[in-house]
């Protein structure tokens, strides 16, 4: 059993992205859930668009009832990801972070953003005596490579007071299809082969741990 929570302090660095497309990656190992504890409900309605027959993991909207929400699923599924508001300090991320072994936040390439992940890691070190097995693990998301930010990156990254994944994912086209198809990269045939493969690297990252 493990709980992974997709955080951030920004909004629109592509938290549900990751955490949809990570719960189908991990749905072909083992059974997933996805908790949508964003008020905004944009994975909820996400699997809404992929209908009733769609080949995608389950989820289930609890912006309240967090605890107990995560509680009842676990005895049921081998891993549950947990997709929170844009906030380190919502009441739903701190749940979250109580509950998980896992925290993963994607990070755009951009200084500001970086420079936000420094107050991240203090949070996390004030959570830490309530949840000593937490991991946290920044994912570099929404990469351009040929932009000079998108090259620096490694190098900015390797300053920051958290653990960068070696799992990159580059800014591609087929995410924002993928919503509007209401599926992920996984169901998207060979148009969503590069996202998926990088998807699965970070999979094989977070459970090379485990
Ligand atoms: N790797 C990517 N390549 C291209 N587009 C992406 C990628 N990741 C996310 N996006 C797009 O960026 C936008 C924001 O992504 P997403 O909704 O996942 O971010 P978020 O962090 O969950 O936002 P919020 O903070 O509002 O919840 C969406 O339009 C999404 O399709
Ligand atoms: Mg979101």
């Amino acid at each position: 059993m493990s709980i992974i929570a997709v955080v951030g302090n920004k909004g629109g660095t592509g938290k549900t992205t990751l955490a949809l497309n990570l719960a189908a990656g991990l749905s072909r190992r083992d059974s997933v859930v996805v908790i949508d504890a964003d008020p905004q409900q944009s994975a909820y309605q996400w699997r809404l668009v992929g209908g009733d027959g769609a080949d995608l993991p389950a989820v289930v909207a609890a912006a309240h009832g967090l605890e107990q929400t995560v509680a009842a699923l676990r005895e049921t599924h081998r891993h549950v990801v947990i997709d929170c508001p844009p906030s380190i300090k919502a009441p739903q991320t701190e749940v979250a972070l109580r509950l998980a072994e896992q925290a993963l936040i994607p990070v755009q390439p951009s200084p500001m953003d970086l420079w936000a992940t420094t107050h991240i890691a203090r949070i996390l070190e004030r959570l830490r005596p309530d949840n000593p097995r937490l991991r946290a693990l920044i994912v570099m998301s929404q990469i351009e490579p040929r932009t000079t930010l998108s090259r620096l990156m490694p190098e900015a990254a390797a300053e920051l007071d958290l653990p960068v994944a070696t799992a990159a994912l580059r800014r591609r086209a087929i995410h924002r299809h993928c919503v509007l198809e209401g599926r992920t990269v996984f169901q998207a045939g060979r148009r969503g082969s590069a996202a998926a493969a990088e998807i699965d690297s970070l999979i094989t990252e977070i459970l090379d741990h485990d």
